[in-house]
């Protein structure tokens, strides 16, 4: 059963200050204690320490968080002194219970919770939750696919549509694209399914918008020339992190999609021009649009590593480039950097070439991968994708959600079978 919140049973599992669900699958097994570390020791073997201070905030009762909606409501700084251990030992369920100084307050924790949290031992936290995997067309010739023919017909909480989105969004971390097929052809499904992942990100193009030639069109993508590779958006001081591409129609001659992963490119230009590499990491290019009614303009690096140097986003097209505004010493070696990426991007092994289909849906990372597309005969058939934008916040909130589901149940499950660390 299901603790109530505060509970102070020592029969049952203490909460957790969260709404996720935290199998028990190994107890502590004995609790050394100092005044400001706790010490664990587990049935596996394994030893944690978690500070005192670290605990007294993370304790889920009602004096450190509001029971309505988990969200913090103790501030540490008034409780008058720092936090230390006064006593401390485990109950029959194997939930830590700790009184603490100088409050005199004693408080249950979850070993489910503690064990999942054993920052002792952790890796480090902003480890991707799903390792990404770089590719080229050598390695990947085609996006992994998914036949979702009758997704669309299984309610988002049944098992067969948490079971496709988990493998879709898991290759959208890893590769950074992921296709969906056999869909339906109706304009505006592709609502429907963006949203079973999150909310759409609405830009000035609107929340969902039509790929195809159309007169007077305000991008290049609304024509039938080619399209070099290129993200979506590097005009926006924050790009849009996922793009979705739904093919309802495609009889045209020519029009060939074409992926590329930009981490792999990096990668390549980081081992064969380190110096090209640290000045587009380093130089602020230009991103505008030039258009009649918006006036969209940011100044960003090319590349963009995060702090622990991993590659975090590229933000490449060239159409949509401003005038460079480096210092005058910066230019010609900006340049000869850009050249020196660009000659690689028309390497054709680094792409993957694939042809819509109707019923074809692509989700792609669009911080990431870079998508272009031949040009084709504007009056040999129809080319009609429609698109939007979320965010990466948005898959990985839904992947999460997906394990949460799968941890509620292996926890329901080691509740009833009463052996929850067996
Ligand atoms: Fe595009």
């Amino acid at each position: 059963m299901p603790a109530t919140f505060d509970s102070s049973d020592p029969h049952q599992l203490p909460p957790t200050p969260d709404y996720d669900a935290w199998p028990v699958e190994t107890r502590p097994a004995a609790v050394d204690s100092a005044p400001h570390v706790i010490t664990l020791h587990w049935q596996d073997g394994r030893t944690s320490r978690y500070h005192s201070v670290w605990l007294r905030e993370n304790a889920a009762d009602a004096s450190t968080v509001n029971p309505a909606t988990r969200e913090r409501t103790l501030d540490l700084s008034r409780l008058g002194a720092w936090p230390t251990v006064e006593a401390a030992w485990l109950d029959e369920t194997g939930a830590l219970n700790v009184t603490f100084a100088p409050e005199q307050r004693t408080l249950r924790f979850h070993p489910g919770w503690l064990r999942a949290h054993d920052y002792s031992n952790a890796e480090p936290l902003d480890a991707p939750l799903v390792p990404v995997t770089t590719w080229t067309g050598d390695t990947l010739d085609a996006p992994c696919s998914l036949d979702a023919g009758d997704w669309l017909d299984h309610e988002p909480d049944t098992v067969e549509a948490r079971t496709l989105l988990e493998s879709a969004l898991t290759a959208v971390l890893s590769h950074g694209l992921v296709r969906l097929r056999n869909l339906p052809v109706e304009p505006g499904t592709l609502a429907r399914i963006a949203e079973r992942i999150g909310p759409l990100r609405a830009t000035n193009f609107g929340s969902l918008f039509d790929v195809r030639a159309k007169p007077q069109p305000d991008s290049n993508a609304y024509t039938s020339i080619a399209l070099p590779p290129h993200v979506d958006l590097p005009t926006r001081e924050y790009q849009p992190g996922l793009q979705l591409l739904h093919c309802l129609e495609n009889s045209v001659a020519g029009g060939q999609a074409v992926m590329m992963d930009g981490f792999a490119v990096a990668e390549a230009l980081r081992e064969r021009d380190p110096h090209a590499f640290e000045t587009l990491a380093t130089v602020k290019w230009c991103y505008a649009n030039t258009a009649r009614t918006t006036d969209y303009v940011w100044y960003a690096p090319m590349i963009r590593l995060d702090e622990a140097g991993r590659l975090d986003e590229v933000r490449i097209a060239d159409f949509l480039r401003g005038p460079l505004m480096a210092p005058f010493d910066a230019v010609e070696p900006a340049y000869a950097a850009l050249m020196t990426l660009q000659r690689m991007l028309h390497e054709p092994h680094f792409a993957m070439r694939f042809t819509y289909r109707p019923g074809d849906l692509v989700i792609f990372d669009n911080r990431r991968l870079l998508h272009a597309r031949d040009a084709f005969a504007g009056d040999s058939g129809q080319r009609w994708l429609q698109g939007c934008y979320l965010e990466r916040d948005e898959v990985r909130s839904r992947l999460r959600m997906l394990h949460r589901a799968e941890r509620q149940r292996r926890a329901a499950a080691l509740e009833t079978g009463g052996a929850p660390d067996s």
